[in-house]
Formats: C-alpha cells, sequence, structure tokens
C-alpha cells in the first residue's frame, strides 16, 4: 500500500517522519514531502500549513504525484461533544466545511458539489476509521467517531461552537481535514482524519491550545503509526 500522511503543523507530523527513519525529502510544487517506509507500507508525509487552502493544495500534489491508496489527514482539533476530552481522539466517519455557506441562495449549511456528499457531508473512509478507533482503544486512548468539522476560524467561542455541533452533528473542528477530504473525494481517494483533542473549542481554547498541542499531536501520530504499520 502507498499511505499519504497529511499534518498542517510540524509537531503534528514530526512523530510520524521519525518512525520513518531516514526519509528522502521531495520538494512538489510548494510542498515538501518525507518519503519513505513504515512497515510494509510505501509512506509520503507533509506538513501542509494551517488553514483549507494550503491543505488542499498539498493534497492534490500529494494525489497527483504519489497516487495513494489512502491518506490519512492526523493532528488535533477542538471538542464539540462531551465525550471527547483533550486528549481523547476524534476519527471521521465524514468530514463538512462549517464555513461554506450558500444558504441565501436557499442551499443548507455547508452543502457542497463533491462526489459522494450528501449535504454537507463528505463520507471517509469508514473501514479505516473503525480500524484506527480500535487500535486508540488498544492504546488506552478514549476514541469516537464521527464528523468533524472544518473551517478557516480558530474556533473559541461556546455560541459558535455549539452552531457546529448542532448544524453538522460534528464531534470536533478543525482547519483541514474537510479540505483534505474534499480533494480525495474529488478524486476519487480513501481517506480519513484522525485528531486528538487539543483544546475546548471555547473561551478556554486560547489557553488549552498551546498546553496541549504537542501532547495532543503525539497521540494522534501513535495511533496512526501503528495504524499504518498493521495495514497490508
Ligand atoms: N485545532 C485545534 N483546536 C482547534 C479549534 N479550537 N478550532 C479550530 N481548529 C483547531
Amino acid at each position: 500500500m502507498k499511505i499519504a500522511v497529511i499534518a498542517a503543523l510540524k509537531a503534528e507530523a514530526d512523530l510520524i517522519k521519525q518512525a520513518m527513519g531516514e526519509p528522502l525529502e521531495e520538494k512538489v510544487g510548494p510542498v515538501s514531502f518525507s518519503v519513505g517506509k513504515l512497515g510494509e507500507n510505501d509512506v509520503v508525509c507533509a506538513v501542509c500549513g494551517v488553514g483549507k487552502v494550503w491543505a488542499a493544495i498539498c493534497a492534490q500534489a500529494a494525489i497527483l504525484h504519489y497516487a495513494p491508496d489512502v491518506v490519512i489527514n492526523t493532528g488535533v482539533a477542538g471538542t464539540l461533544s462531551d465525550s471527547l476530552s483533550i486528549g481523547d481522539v476524534a476519527v471521521s466517519s465524514s468530514v463538512c466545511h462549517h464555513d461554506f455557506d450558500t444558504t441565501a441562495l436557499g442551499d443548507a449549511p455547508g452543502a457542497v458539489t463533491v462526489p459522494g456528499a450528501d449535504g454537507a457531508l463528505i463520507p471517509a473512509d469508514v473501514k479505516a476509521a473503525e480500524k484506527i478507533a480500535r487500535i486508540a482503544e488498544d492504546e488506552g486512548v478514549h476514541a469516537v467517531i464521527g464528523t468533524i468539522a472544518s473551517g478557516d476560524q480558530f474556533i473559541s467561542e461556546a455560541a459558535k461552537k455549539e452552531w457546529i455541533a448542532s448544524t453538522f452533528g460534528a464531534i470536533a473542528c478543525e482547519m483541514e481535514g474537510a479540505s483534505i477530504g474534499h480533494v480525495c473525494a474529488a478524486n476519487g481517494v480513501p481517506f480519513c482524519v484522525v485528531r486528538a483533542i487539543s483544546d475546548s473549542a471555547d473561551g478556554g481554547a486560547p489557553d488549552d491550545f498551546p498546553s496541549f498541542v504537542r501532547s495532543s499531536a503525539e497521540a494522534s501520530s501513535r495511533v496512526v503509526i501503528r495504524f499504518i504499520k498493521e495495514t497490508k
């Protein structure tokens, strides 16, 4: 298998690259990929930068240049669910763009024209999600499978958090996953978003995030590394 791993921040990719030993560094357009192996699988790993446009650029570059069988987005997220606390892991059954808004034209919030999408929800690889959630639980990390919502905003207000959770039934929020899922769906490539919770996505988030970003990023990476090693 060939697996592409995309993270927004260096801290979210460090453990993956370490686990790859001494990967080759290759530049594709503006994106730097680390190219190597994890277990039996060929892996390319990139730090895409924060936000949906960088994530889309990276996902499309990965797909055109490396033709991965699956794309995994690893990193951290704010929680939208009482079932997910800091350090727990959210795994995507679907993703959505919470900031995509053509409601003035009569559309539902977040509704996108993407192959396979149901309104706002872009389906992820559910088999991969189930396997990743099982691995997380096996590692002693609580995991919940559900919709992960993305937008070009760091969510730090209770009212906005509640709106995203209730409008999309989403369990976690971040800034890249839907964009990566959108590109993958457009190209017919399976994907899964794996995000360990770094913050509460409300007024406490600006303090939580810097305290927990590294430990949560590493928790997500550990689960993804095991998933890749155990995938054939
Ligand atoms: N990534 C981690 N926490 C986040 C938050 N609260 N909002 C958006 N992206 C995040």
